[in-house]
């Protein structure tokens, strides 16, 4: 861990990854999340009404979330998406149906890599340009496919 938070420390870009499980982060990460304690310091601070411990560092990380769930469906990242909400991630990456990052089907793997390429396009403005584009925002969020056609393919 004292590794980890040294490289906490130097970075100025933070991705957390996680897999959606039982519609929450997984127990690792929010395990590394709460041993991440040692970079707060024993003084409170306020942002919009939200009281948290001050960092040690004055200059704010920017933090990206990135997960995926095996349903289909929005809703598997609420409780995620709330966890994280006052960290003020930069960008959220949710890919659901992610089942279908795995597939060996050619039609499947078509649609999953021209979404990979934008999520590289999206690491890449964020690293040039600071943020990342309501284009590659949209891009990021298109469907791999139906609900139904999910179903099909998962078989159930
Ligand atoms: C214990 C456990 C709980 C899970 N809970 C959910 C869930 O609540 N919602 C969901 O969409 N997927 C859930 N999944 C599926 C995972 O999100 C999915 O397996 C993950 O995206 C990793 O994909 P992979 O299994 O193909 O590696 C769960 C998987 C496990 C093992």
């Amino acid at each position: 861990m004292e590794h980890l938070l040294n490289l906490y420390r130097e970075s100025d870009i933070i991705c957390f990854a996680t897999p959606i499980y039982t519609w929450n982060m997984t127990a690792l990460l929010k395990n590394f999340i709460d041993r991440l304690i040692p970079l707060k310091v024993p003084q409170m601070t306020e942002t919009n009404g939200h009281l948290d411990m001050k960092n040690q560092d004055s200059t704010p990380k920017k933090i990206v979330i990135l997960s995926n769930s095996g349903f289909p469906g929005e809703n598997n990242f609420d409780v995620l998406r709330a966890s994280v909400a006052c960290a003020e991630p930069i960008l959220e990456i949710y890919r659901n149906c992610g089942k279908l990052l795995k597939s060996k089907n050619p039609d499947v793997l078509q649609k999953v890599n021209v979404w990979l390429e934008s999520v590289e396009a999206a690491g890449q403005e964020l690293v040039l340009q600071n943020n990342v584009s309501e284009e590659i925002k949209t891009r990021l969020q298109q469907p791999l496919m139906t609900i139904p056609e999910y179903m099909d393919y998962l078989g159930m």
